[in-house]
């Protein structure tokens, strides 16, 4: 029979007992993590949140306490009264914040008892849907228990810093009305207004513009937020940001410089770093030309060259003009990789092609002469402008896409990282912080064949791209932000639009009808017709800030209950089927079933 605490009073957590302890009777309590039972000696490792905590019982000192302690197993819960006592020299373990003691142990509680557990607690090793069905015996690691201690360091000093500014935390509602961000809403039938939805919301994006219109002037909030959209390492399905709202700014640096020192008071607190100094910015169309990304991990160089005006003349097809939309040469050269296989540079052409490119020529400066499969197609005298053009030396792999602007700097982008992965050119404990900044405000949807927002259609124009606005729209740049860091996109914002006409301008731009302003952002724009205050935002995501913080690539490690590739939760087995009674109230009816 398991036991009762009684009135047991727990002294400290197990981390924390230390020297000073030294004579004190003391009580603990915790998960036992490890038992070792020597036969007139028996140890146990006493586990919880904050560490573990060595105790022993001595068959010599007391019978029938060692005989109820020889049937605990791992995991049991108990509490235990003892004595901390020094360790011998020889048993001192500097691996451990307790090392130094142990608690001998006259009076135990085993107050949960525990099967065994389907994969040791603390093995990383175990097949991951296993570690996402008990996820409660997975979150009992260590490295979980410390990444979920510094989410919450993060979120305290969010709360402080933003405080300390004069920003207000107000929560906006989860059952609300379709967002703009772009990727599918997740939907909640209403049971009271048959046939009508709500959609969780992408992000408080409108509720904080309009509380911006209410008066409140500066808002956050640690906010939940929902997108139905393909899952990718750092991207789950339910995710946090820390997102911020604020009143009578024009120009981008007033959110800047507010919002990066948020991000130093979180880097410098947890990681003990000194960043001072302003954050580099960068233009999307630098961005775009120098790293081929609007992300890009600036912790090594390997930058594009353009080498259109080269090669327009040679007689190479590939590299002449043969797109509608532009023709475009770039290439990388990655230093010491003229020694790849033609394995490895196939995987790096795979990785182009997923970005449309149709192929990725090679040179390779060898030791013993050059390798090419293109260098017969030029003279010799241009393959040694076109290697020129690169800086490349012996032992340089150049690596070159043709195609338009677009195509050849997304793939260049992705190669440049793959390619970088590979020869290690990344210092992971480097932390790089950029802006990107002068998205363009529009970008072309091919599928939907019209122009749609880049980052929101609630984004101000640059003032000086207006008048390109009705006869040239995608040269129009915004007032739009991104914050990288390590080539992680880890926050995004703008100026808003807060003139009716503007704002309406915008919205036929990207070809809605009135109609449909109407009936997706009706209230929204209405409230623009009672007086609107300068203002703009940001959002950060909580979730890739605690990873790029804990170092890990994966974010259901920074989740305490993430949801798998497929959106489902493995421990409850969400999403799942209802009772047809709930479905009949709900006035829906399922056609397909999986
Ligand atoms: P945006 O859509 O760029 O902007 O989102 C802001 C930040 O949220 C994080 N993020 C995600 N994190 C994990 N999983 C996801 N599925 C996911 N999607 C986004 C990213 C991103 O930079 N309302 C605007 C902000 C604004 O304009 O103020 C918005 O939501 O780190």
């Amino acid at each position: 029979m398991e036991e009762f605490l009684g009135n047991y009073k727990r002294t400290k957590l197990c981390g924390d007992f230390s020297l000073k302890d030294l004579g004190k009777n003391v009580t603990a309590m915790g998960f036992v993590s490890k038992y070792r039972n020597l036969g007139s000696i028996m140890f146990i490792d006493l586990r919880d949140r904050s560490g573990v905590v060595q105790l022993s019982f001595l068959e010599a000192s007391n019978k029938t306490l060692f005989e109820k302690a020889s049937h605990i197993r791992n995991e049991f819960v108990i509490a235990v009264k003892g004595t901390v006592q020094a360790r011998g020299k020889e048993n001192i373990n500097p691996n451990l914040k307790t090392g130094e003691i142990e608690i001998i142990v006259n009076e135990l509680k085993i107050l949960s008892k525990a099967d065994t557990t389907p994969f040791n607690i603390g093995d990383a090793n175990v097949n991951e849907n296993m570690r996402l069905k008990y996820r409660y015996l997975d979150l009992r690691r260590a490295e979980l228990q410390k990444i979920l201690i510094l989410r919450n360091q993060i979120t305290n000093i969010v709360h402080n810093y933003m405080s300390k500014h004069g920003f207000l935390h107000i929560e906006t509602p989860f059952l609300g009305k379709s967002t703009p961000e772009g990727a599918r809403d997740y939907l909640v039938p209403s049971r009271v207004n048959p046939g009508s939805f709500y959609a969780l919301p992408q992000s408080p994006q409108l509720y904080k513009q309009l509380l911006m219109i209410a008066g409140y002037d500066r808002y956050y909030q640690i906010a939940k937020c929902f997108r139905d959209e393909d899952l990718r390492a750092n991207r789950q399905p339910e995710f946090t940001q820390i997102d911020i709202e604020m009143s009578f700014v024009n120009d981008v640096n007033d959110i800047i410089k507010v919002t990066e020192g948020l991000i130093k008071e979180i880097f410098n607190k947890t990681l003990n770093l000194n960043l001072k100094s302003k954050f580099k910015r960068i233009t999307y169309k630098d961005a775009m030309n120098i790293y081929g990304s609007d992300k890009p991990d600036t912790r090594f160089e390997m930058f594009i060259s353009d080498i259109t005006h080269l090669v327009k003349e040679t007689e190479f097809k590939l590299f002449k003009n043969n797109t509608e939309k532009g023709h475009s040469v770039r290439g990388i050269c990655v230093k010491g990789a003229a020694n790849f296989t033609r394995k490895e540079i196939d995987e790096l052409q795979r990785i182009a092609m997923e970005y449309k490119a149709k192929g990725l020529f090679s040179i390779a400066l060898k030791e013993d002469g050059i390798s090419s499969s293109i260098a017969k197609h030029f003279t010799d005298e241009k393959l040694n402008e076109i290697i020129n053009s690169f800086d490349a030396k012996k032992g340089d792999l150049i690596l070159i896409v043709a195609d338009n602007d677009q195509v050849v700097c997304n793939a260049l982008g992705a190669v440049r990282i793959a390619a970088a992965n590979k020869l290690n050119l990344i210092d992971k404990n480097e932390y790089s912080f950029l802006w990107v900044v002068d998205f363009p405000l529009f970008e072309f949807n091919e599928e939907e064949n019209r122009l749609v927002a880049m980052h929101h259609p609630f984004t101000s124009p640059l003032e000086k791209d207006l008048k390109y606005l009705d006869k040239n729209p995608l040269k129009v740049r915004s007032k739009a932000y991104d914050l990288v860091i390590n080539g992680q996109e880890a926050g995004g914002g703008s100026i808003r639009i807060h003139s009716r006409e503007l704002q309406q301008k915008m919205f036929a731009r990207i070809g809605l009808t009135d109609e449909q302003i109407k009936s997706r952002f009706g209230f929204f724009v209405n409230a623009f017709n009672y007086g609107v205050p300068p203002h703009g935002g940001l959002a950060f995501g909580l979730d890739r800030l605690v990873m790029l913080i804990s170092k890990t690539d994966n974010i259901k490690d920074v989740i305490a209950f993430p949801k798998n590739q497929n959106a489902q939760c493995l421990m409850s087995d969400a999403p799942s089927e209802v009772d047809a009674k709930q479905i009949e109230e709900l006035s829906l009816v399922i056609k397909n079933k999986n």
